[in-house]
């Protein structure tokens, strides 16, 4: 069994670095929710053992009430029955958590975040791979598998920040450590050889860490126009299996 979000969220906390670029998350309760709800404009509710984006609440305040999404379905509710209609998305199986949404920054007028993809194919770890992740028109969630799909970082980067060379350059720097440190965090408590770390950038050009993979999908990097990446994380993958 995949280790659960809030799991790998606790361990990354512990690190006096990474603990600044994690978003407030805590094990849904109702008041918690509510707390949540009155404390950010947004507020992303997530099944502790989910992947590829699936059953992911967004609920977002209005002027007045609020707007709840799930998978392709919207409801706008007022603030009384906004908890009800959060739990009435929820899969009964599953443990959630309840965490601040972030208002993430956009390419092209559609938001992204950043897939990283880590291996340690002999006894250091390496990025493999960086892309960012656009998402499909309209969708809250970037992923591969709701129809985001892959552009190359630099690319990206360099249109957020009005072609600033140099500040691409201390994007990817940060970007690169912070993923190092995660995987090596992660790897102190599991015993693991591959990481998919998800990042994001906010409107005011912050980076924050989403969450960590510990079976990342490799199926975003085909579709960069440079194979590169993907050559080198097939390769790692033989080496690992031995
Ligand atoms: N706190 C958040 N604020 C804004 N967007 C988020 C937040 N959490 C998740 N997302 C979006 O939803 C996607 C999926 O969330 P994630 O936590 O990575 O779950 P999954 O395991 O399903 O990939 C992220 O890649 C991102 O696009
Ligand atoms: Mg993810």
């Amino acid at each position: 069994m995949p280790i659960g979000k809030m799991k790998k969220h606790k361990e990354m906390l512990k690190h006096p670095v990474l603990r600044r670029y994690l978003p407030e998350t805590h094990w849904m309760t109702d008041s918690r929710t509510l707390r949540m709800l009155k404390a950010y404009s947004s507020v992303f509710i997530k099944p502790n053992h989910g992947s590829g984006g699936s059953g992911i609440i967004r609920a977002k305040r209005l002027k007045k009430g609020y707007e709840v999404r799930c998978g392709s379905s919207r409801k706008v509710v007022g603030s009384h029955s906004v908890l009800k209609v959060i739990k009435s998305y929820r899969k009964t199986k599953h443990r959630y958590l309840v965490q601040k949404g972030l208002r993430l920054a956009k390419y092209h007028g559609v938001i992204f975040d950043i897939r990283i993809y880590l291996q340690k194919p002999a006894g250091k770890w390496m990025i493999a791979g960086t892309a960012a992740r656009v998402a499909a028109p309209h969708k809250f969630v970037t992923n591969y598998l709701k129809g985001g799909h892959a552009a190359p970082l630099s690319t990206v980067l360099l249109s957020l920040t009005g072609n600033n060379q140099s500040k691409v350059d201390a994007y990817h720097r940060k970007i690169n450590k912070l993923s190092i440190a995660i995987a090596k965090i992660i790897n102190k408590r599991h015993s693991i050889r591959e990481l998919g770390v998800d990042l994001a950038i906010d409107k005011k050009g912050r980076i924050w860490i989403i969450e960590a993979n510990s079976h990342p999908g490799h199926m975003l990097f085909t579709q960069l126009p440079d194979q590169t990446m993907i050559r080198t994380i097939m390769r790692n993958k033989q080496l690992i299996r031995g």
